[in-house]
């Protein structure tokens, strides 16, 4: 028999970290990645109706689309991105000014892609973490971490898995005190939050901001985010991104997903009222939370959290066990739906917690 060899992939990609989010089998209640889980804008789904042979036939043209994003967050049309999620985003920040000699400065416990995406370029991760006490943004060792070598810091503010938050000067002194990296503030829960360094583009010209369409919006399935900047900054990432990678169905729902301003607020309002409740009764079973400006909650289970993770799931309800995160052993962290979703969640909780 022929001996098959296989090319070796490069140095960096055999030294990732395995990320293997789950890719089927997610039946229930989904409350373990952070999506709307009730629907997008009815305005969406006419759109998708609308759609013509031809919007399928044509390679999908981005302009028109960049152009209204941008009247709708006050900027140039030539500082939006379309991206295909903010997850391309990410990657696009990473080819751009990645490589073997790069440090990239992630406050940890964070969203995961950063480091898979940082960590395949050869680029050096530094880990700063967060104390679990309380998960405040690592303010002064993030500064204290930034090096010549420093070619990108992510800062999710809303953070992942933790709900966590920094203020818009702190990012803002970052940005400035490492003007040879490029600075991104993922902006993902932004909506349920409400603050925004996108006004301060003009004057951070290594500053560079991601929304994504995936969560308050309801369209995590369309792949659907954007990157934010000053228009020196953009020519660069344009030259790496796909001309096209965000389709044409999601180009055609962008309009009026933006324009349905009311579905949004009631969303958020929902979302917040639910987290509210959420906290009422986790406090009431004894449960040590984090504070979150999310649509998300990080809950201490201790040992058992995987059997809690597992046995909720039995009951229809899906959580994401968190306790791979640095810092954030014993912990899940549960997706916010609607209040009417939450009491399964609650009635859920009670019962597999009497059980442990
Ligand atoms: C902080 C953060 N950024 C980005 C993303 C990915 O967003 P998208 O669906 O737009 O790729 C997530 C998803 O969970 C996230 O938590």
């Amino acid at each position: 028999m022929e001996v098959q060899t296989l090319p070796e992939p490069r140095a960096a990609v055999r030294a990732m970290k395995e990320y293997h989010p789950p890719l089927g089998g997610r039946e229930g209640l989904r409350l373990d990645f952070n999506e709307n889980t009730l629907a997008c804008s009815p305005a969406v789904r006419a759109a998708l109706g609308a759609i013509t042979a031809g919007d399928l036939t044509r390679y999908p043209e981005r302009g028109p689309a960049e152009a209204l994003v941008a009247g709708h967050l006050a900027l140039a049309p030539e500082q939006v991105l379309l991206t295909n999620g903010v997850d391309e985003a990410i990657h696009v920040l990473c080819q751009t000014f990645l490589d073997e000699r790069a440090e990239v400065v992630l406050p940890v416990p964070t969203y995961s892609m950063y480091e898979v995406y940082a960590s395949a370029t050869g680029a050096t991760v530094v880990p700063v973490p967060a104390a679990r006490q309380d998960f405040a943004f690592p303010y002064a060792p993030v500064l204290a971490a930034i090096t010549p070598r420093t070619r990108l810091i992510a800062l999710a503010s809303p953070n992942s898995p933790t709900g966590a938050v920094l203020g818009r000067e702190q990012i803002l002194t970052i940005a400035g005190r490492a003007p040879h990296a490029a600075v991104l503030a993922d902006e993902a829960y932004f909506h349920f939050h409400g603050e925004t360094v996108l006004d301060a583009l003009d004057r951070y010209p290594n500053l560079v901001v991601a929304r994504t369409f995936s969560k308050a919006y309801g369209l995590a399935g369309l792949r659907l985010g954007l990157l934010a900047a000053a228009p020196a900054m953009m020519h660069w990432l344009r030259r790496v991104i796909s001309p096209y990678s965000v389709n044409a169905l999601a180009l055609a729902c962008l309009p009026p997903a933006l324009a349905d301003t009311a579905f949004l607020h009631a969303y958020v309002a929902e979302v917040r009222a639910a987290r509210a409740g959420f906290y009422a009764v986790a406090a009431e079973l004894g449960l040590r939370t984090w504070r979150s400006e999310a649509n998300f909650v990080l809950v201490e289970i201790g040992p058992r959290h995987r059997e809690f993770t597992r046995a909720m799931h039995a009951r229809g309800i899906l959580v994401r066990d968190r306790s791979g995160d640095p810092g954030c052993e014993g912990c899940v962290r549960i997706t916010i739906g609607t209040q009417e979703q939450m009491v399964r969640c609650h009635k859920a909780m009670r019962a597999v917690l009497a059980g442990l």
